[in-house]
């Protein structure tokens, strides 16, 4: 044991012995000294492929999912990594009331239709399998999915009596996933909510189509009238017969229920990936809706868990074959948050324009990169914006984001990089591989609704660690001292393309405003304590705590804390503590609004998980108490 490290743990041994008080032991604020996100076994970058929906909705059939499978293998896509087959809403015929299973539509999956009285899905994905492919299903957590309420013309709906077209897990759930992953083979399963949203009793849908009425549990206008422990505790049962039928661990939960019910965070604990959002549509601001959603949540995703801002819609409406610069920017926003890149076009007709978007190698790189950082805001504005996002490399990705209608210069510091101001940058732009070399800053012309995407190297600000905005794949935030979940005024508000502008508008909705964040405040303002600012931090509120993995070996963790400038609650007071694999190493002073920032250092010398608590004394005041880690940092 060092020096350093023994007079550390006496330090921490002395402080043990005086005063901490004990806290129960479900105090989401005790150090487990654990990393509490499962370590999965699958989707540990984002999960890449094909899904039917935006292509066919739910004119989806064998013909056209597999045209898709053989150009993902003839292209070469898979091979980047597009392997995920995926058959969305439209597939089933009916639930079978003697024993409850599900017939498939086999007019449009002939290959379904198989000797004996079962139709099975198995010949299609021993097909795939056999392509070096994977096969993904959809479902509904409710009795009735998403088509049974909104593509009421559809050819195919399920058919028969109300119990026979109740299609979706409720009441089944061991059944379904064990019928769809033992006995069909599926890798992955995507599960909607429609069942526990738009079924309401009395509503004129469940009157004319004879559906059993379904009391809502999710309000999409309004969290406080979602019932959040139900709809997770519905999506946990499933993950668990998942982890049943699935012992290998090989298959992937997609939770779809648009963000709501503090999906936030409680998706990575039960799913591999979450969406943010409502569903995309072809349409630029409808894009931007969604990446809003999901590119403030950096610290929420991670390997084996990720913010799923839907499917990508390339090669429609405002992303076509002749909107190429609209649909660059859409694989290029994707990719540095870290979505899932799920194509949704039919492959058999795609423009060789649209192949080279899916198939750009540095792109999908990027989004793939092994670390699992999702990129991080570093300039905000509504109408640019720089996303920078770590590699496991040591270098970074960066994207230039003109959200605006008119051309703009926007102008990349090596700041926003995190690298030094001194020292020669590289950029290597990821469509053209053009270089441009900088010192300092260097300034681009971006047209309107482009995105200019490069991978960056340069020199290490901080030289000899990382600072945790750098790492949000090895920060899980376990507690977010979120206490009422509020709507997020910052996510566009795309006027809604079914609609006209009858009625009132479209008003902020609930997606994790409050929660953490990386080199922001969780009100999305830049760092301050005491006056004095930050470019980097995390932003949370108090009571809360981090884990951070250290699995670089890094000896010192440093930082320095206090309450933020912005502030609601300037009443009370926080005290900081750091722990290293569950034990306290040290804690600041209890400090409150208007003190100067206090540096906090602890020695993590092998130490696995280091967490990070900011514990409020004796809570006066029921106001967000917005604190900061600033430049909180790993070092060698
Ligand atoms: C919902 C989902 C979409 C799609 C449709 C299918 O709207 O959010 O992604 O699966 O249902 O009906």
């Amino acid at each position: 044991m060092s020096v350093r490290s023994l007079l550390a743990s006496v330090a921490a041994i002395g402080l043990l012995a005086l005063s901490v008080p004990v806290y129960a032991e479900t105090d989401a604020l005790t150090a487990t000294g654990k990393w509490s996100v499962p370590e999965r076994k699958q989707a540990r970058t984002p999960p890449m492929g094909w899904n039917s929906w935006n292509a066919f909705r739910t004119e989806v059939d064998e013909a056209k999912v597999l045209g898709a499978a053989r150009v993902l293998v003839d292209s070469g896509l898979s091979k980047l990594g597009y392997t995920y087959v995926n058959i969305d809403d439209g597939w089933w015929l009916k639930r079978r009331q003697s024993d409850g299973r599900l017939e498939i539509r086999t007019a449009i999956f002939p290959s379904a239709k198989v000797k004996g009285k079962n139709s099975s899905f198995r010949p299609y994905t021993d097909k795939l399998h056999g392509m070096g492919l994977k096969a993904g299903i959809y479902t509904d957590i409710g009795r009735n999915a998403c088509s049974q309420a909104y593509d009421l013309h559809s050819p195919n709906l399920p058919e028969g009596t109300t119990a026979e077209r109740e299609v979706g897990l409720y009441g089944h759930v061991d059944q379904d996933i064990g019928l769809y992953f033992k006995e069909w083979g599926f890798d992955y399963i995507k599960v909607d909510a429609c069942g526990i949203n738009v079924y309401a009793p009395g509503s004129p849908l469940v009157r004319d189509h004879a559906y059993t009425p379904v009391p809502p549990l999710i309000d999409q206008a309004a969290i406080s009238r979602t019932d959040i422990p139900a709809v997770r505790s519905m999506y946990d049962k499933v993950a668990s017969a998942l982890a049943t039928a699935n012992p290998d661990g090989d298959y992937v939960l997609s939770i779809c229920n648009w963000g709501t019910a503090d999906v936030r965070t409680w998706g990575k604990q039960t799913g591999h990936m979450w969406r943010t959002s409502g569903d995309i549509t072809p349409t630029w601001t409808r894009m931007l809706h969604n990446f809003d959603s999901a590119s403030t949540r950096a610290l929420y995703a991670k390997p084996g868990a990720w913010n799923d801002p839907d499917i990508l819609f390339i090669g429609h409406g405002d992303f076509d074959a002749d909107h190429l610069t609209e649909a660059r920017s859409h694989f290029a926003l994707w990719a540095i948050i870290n979505a899932p890149l799920l194509i949704s076009y039919d492959l058999r007709q795609a423009p060789q324009s649209l192949m080279d978007i899916w198939g750009n190698a540095g792109i999908v790189a990027v989004n793939q990169d092994r670390g699992g950082h999702q990129g991080v805001i570093a300039y905000a504005s509504d109408d640019v914006q720089i996303i920078v996002k770590t590699l496991s490399t040591g270098r970074k990705a960066v994207a230039l984001f003109n959200r605006g209608l008119a051309k703009t210069d926007i102008t990349l510091t090596a700041a926003h990089l995190k690298f030094s101001g001194t020292a020669p940058v590289q950029l290597k732009n990821l469509w053209d591989q053009s270089a441009t070399p900088f010192t300092g800053e260097t300034t681009f012309s971006v047209e309107p609704r482009q995105v200019l995407i490069f991978e960056a190297s340069g020199e290490r600000l901080l030289t000899d660690g990382v600072y945790l905005s750098e790492i949000p794949g090895d920060v899980n935030v376990a507690a977010d001292g979120v206490v009422s979940p509020e709507p997020d005024p910052v996510v566009h508000r795309m006027r809604n393309s079914w609609g006209q502008t009858r009625g009132s508008g479209e008003r902020p909705a609930y997606t994790g405003w409050g929660g953490a964040q990386a080199d922001a405040t969780p009100y999305d303002q830049a760092l301050r304590i005491g006056g004095q600012g930050f470019d980097t931090g995390i932003g949370i509120q108090s009571d809360s705590r981090l884990e951070v993995r250290n699995t670089a070996g890094y000896t010192r963790f440093e930082t320095l804390v206090g309450v933020d400038d912005s502030t609601r609650n300037t009443k009370d007071r926080v005290r900081f503590y750091v722990y290293g694999d569950g034990q306290l190493l040290t804690r600041s002073e209890p400090v409150a609004f208007g003190d100067a920032p206090r540096p906090l250092k602890a020695d993590i010398t092998g130490r696995q998980i280091v967490e990070v608590v900011a514990r409020t004394e004796n809570r006066s005041s029921d106001l967000p108490l917005v604190v900061i880690w600033a430049e909180a940092a790993l070092r060698k």
